[in-house]
């Protein structure tokens, strides 16, 4: 949500900056700016709603040279998108600051700070944080000493850059709940809130801790913890290929994204199965004492990384007899739970930054769960650091908002948790267990052969490209895979889609069947396949169009009202993997059709760190 970057360096600062930006922008994409101190001793800026491309257009007409910047994409929370909203914000032509996250007492700071004179051209929070400086600063001439004291004075979720003309030897940065990360050079130092937009300079990072405060300058970095120790981090390489983040032949990242989940998986795979069981060490060395002890589950997430959970729920139950509750974490922070005795807790998500998971986790720790585990894509994250257990899912940087192969490497480590749990607690049958494993083993090879589908269904996404409404249909652990089809479409076609449980259609959807709304089922070859094609039969009776995904061995019958697509049979406990597939492609396909911005659709965002 939002992408800082900066830069200090003995060169022009302002193509580094430009290039961190761009890849940062799948985190927002309304508006960009930057700021940069001038060769001719002042703060210089230039804003641009839109994306960073507007950006670089009005930076090739006015360059901002200089050794010393900081730059922003933005998503709106405080004042709609627009140039006076966008980062940096200055103070007096003197400091500016760059924002990712929530001052919640804005309000009350901005009251104080106008009654002290200040004047504010800004709606956002971000901008009573400048003045905020600026006003310390008459008692506390040094810039280090009043963010000290301004952080205090701060409530909410912060990672914040900022430059004053009067210290032009350094980058100050502040992180309360928001990432900070910060890139090490040779005689050059940089700050990003994802080690992805600093790629291009250093593979060398060292990462904030809550209530961090770090002072870069080019020779040297230094760090304060929130009790003001001095402090040292570690430095941590990154080893990911820098081509992994980049879009290469594709047109889209989505499309590259979709294509590698074999690769994806075979790396979540890697090293975590014996020749018929998981082994338990893949989730950390006391995951195999703790899994022994779990009687209950809960599993907290967002968006996609949610429907991984309901999906895992389905597994739990059946093959581990263990309860499972799922639950979106912005529900879960602000409601009393009532815990049973030896519930695991249990957090999904791709970035590993989540807002509203993290503070889930959180307040997790504030009630008697037997332990905490992460199922995360970032191993660098608040997330994994904060949790008991972790399984990283491996799914490599993912850059299209919308997700796809970090929900799928999520379902393969969370089949992966309920054949470790079930082995822990003796309740798996064994020949299951084994049959499982060996679908998994050949799960990459299955995924490629689903992906050949892909031109087949760019033709079946022209029946959707006019539609206005689209509703989904599963059963079972189909269920949440109808869900994420239905997310995919809304995200980056912008069709309104619907996801039921097949068997509740006659309790109210049926309503909107007819030849105007396309009807979307999952069908693999499980126990309900049959109470599944009943529900169809409803849809076809209304004058409803069917398109069914459906397993290449069962004889589905195609008419005019129903058009079928033969996905290649696979174990029905892997199916929701499959069937995901064939959705993502299906969505994929419709949006390119209709021409929206498939990798950063409007209003969303990859990362959303604020609440
Ligand atoms: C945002 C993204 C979604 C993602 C959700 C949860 O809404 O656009 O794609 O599923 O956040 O993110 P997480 O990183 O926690 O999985």
């Amino acid at each position: 949500m939002c992408g800082i970057v900066g830069a200090i360096a003995e060169r022009n600062v302002s193509a580094i900056l430009l290039e961190g930006l761009k890849r940062l922008e799948y985190r927002g994409y309304d508006s960009a700016g930057m700021a940069v101190y001038s060769p001719q001793q002042q703060l210089q800026r230039v804003r641009r709603l839109g994306k960073v491309a507007e950006l670089e257009a009005a930076l090739k007409a006015q360059p901002l040279p200089g050794t010393l910047g900081i730059a922003h994409t933005r998503w709106a929370t405080h004042g709609a998108p627009s140039e006076a909203n966008a980062h940096p914000h200055f103070s007096n032509q003197e400091i500016a600051v760059v924002h990712n996250g929530i001052i919640e007492n804005h309000q009350s700071l901005r009251g104080t700070l106008q009654a002290e004179g200040y004047t504010f051209t800004s709606q956002t929070d971000t901008e009573t944080i400048v003045h905020l400086l600026h006003h310390l600063q008459k008692s506390q001439p040094d810039l280090l000493e009043a963010l000290r004291i301004a952080v205090g004075q701060l409530h909410g979720a912060y990672g914040l850059a900022l430059i004053s003309s009067k210290e032009p030897e350094r980058i100050l940065a502040a992180r309360s709940g928001s990432p900070l990360v910060v890139g090490l050079g040779i005689g050059e130092n940089f700050l990003a809130s994802d080690p992805l937009a600093l790629r291009q300079v250093t593979d060398r990072f060292i990462y904030l801790e809550e209530g961090d405060i770090a002072v870069i300058e080019r020779q040297r970095v230094q760090i304060w913890d929130a009790h003001n120790n001095p402090v040292e981090r570690p430095v941590v390489l990154y080893n990911e290929p820098a081509e992994s983040s980049e879009k290469g032949s594709y047109r889209h990242f989505m499309l590259k994204e979709i294509d590698e989940q074999p690769q994806a998986v075979q790396r979540t795979l890697a090293d975590r199965l014996a020749a018929d069981h998981v082994l338990p060490e893949a989730f950390g060395a006391e995951a195999s004492a703790l899994f022994k002890q779990v009687k209950n589950i809960q599993i907290v997430a967002c968006g996609t990384s949610y429907h991984a959970g309901m999906v895992a729920r389905y597994w739990i139950e059946s093959l581990t007899n263990t309860p499972c509750q799922v639950e979106v974490a912005s529900e879960f922070r602000y409601r009393h739970v009532a815990v049973q005795p030896g519930t695991l807790f249990v957090s999904i998500s791709q970035s590993g930054e989540t807002a509203d998971t993290l503070a889930a986790l959180r307040h997790s720790k504030d009630n008697n769960y037997l332990g905490s585990l992460a199922i995360c894509n970032v191993g660098t994250s608040s997330l994994v650091r904060e949790s008991d257990l972790v399984l990283l899912t491996r799914a490599g940087p993912e850059i299209g908002v919308a997700s796809t192969k970090a929900f799928t490497t999520q379902l393969v480590g969370l089949l992966l948790l309920t054949l470790a749990l079930g082995r822990a607690q003796n309740s798996l049958d064994t020949e299951q267990e084994s049959s499982i494993i060996a679908a998994l083993r050949n799960l990459p090879k299955i995924l490629n052969d689903t992906l050949a589908l892909s031109t087949s269904i760019e033709q079946l996404a022209q029946c959707f490209a006019e539609k206005h409404h689209a509703l989904f249909l599963g059963r079972g652990e189909q269920y949440p895979v109808a869900l994420e089809g239905a997310l995919k479409l809304k995200e980056i076609s912008y069709i309104h889609a619907e996801a039921y449980p097949a068997g509740e259609l006659k309790h109210g959807p049926l309503a909107l069947v007819d030849s105007e709304m396309p009807v979307i089922a999952v069908a693999p070859n499980n126990d309900l396949l049959e109470k599944l094609k009943s529900n169809l039969q409803e849809v076809s009776a209304r004058g409803g169009q069917l398109f069914v995904f459906a397993d290449s061995s069962v004889p589905f019958i195609e008419d005019t009202q129903t058009r079928v697509i033969k996905v290649p049979s696979i174990h029905p406990t892997l199916a929701p993997i499959l069937y995901t597939v064939v959705l993502q492609l299906l969505s994929y396909h419709v949006a390119v059709l209709k021409g929206t911005d498939v990798d950063q659709p409007r209003n969303l965002a990859k990362s959303v760190t604020v609440e």
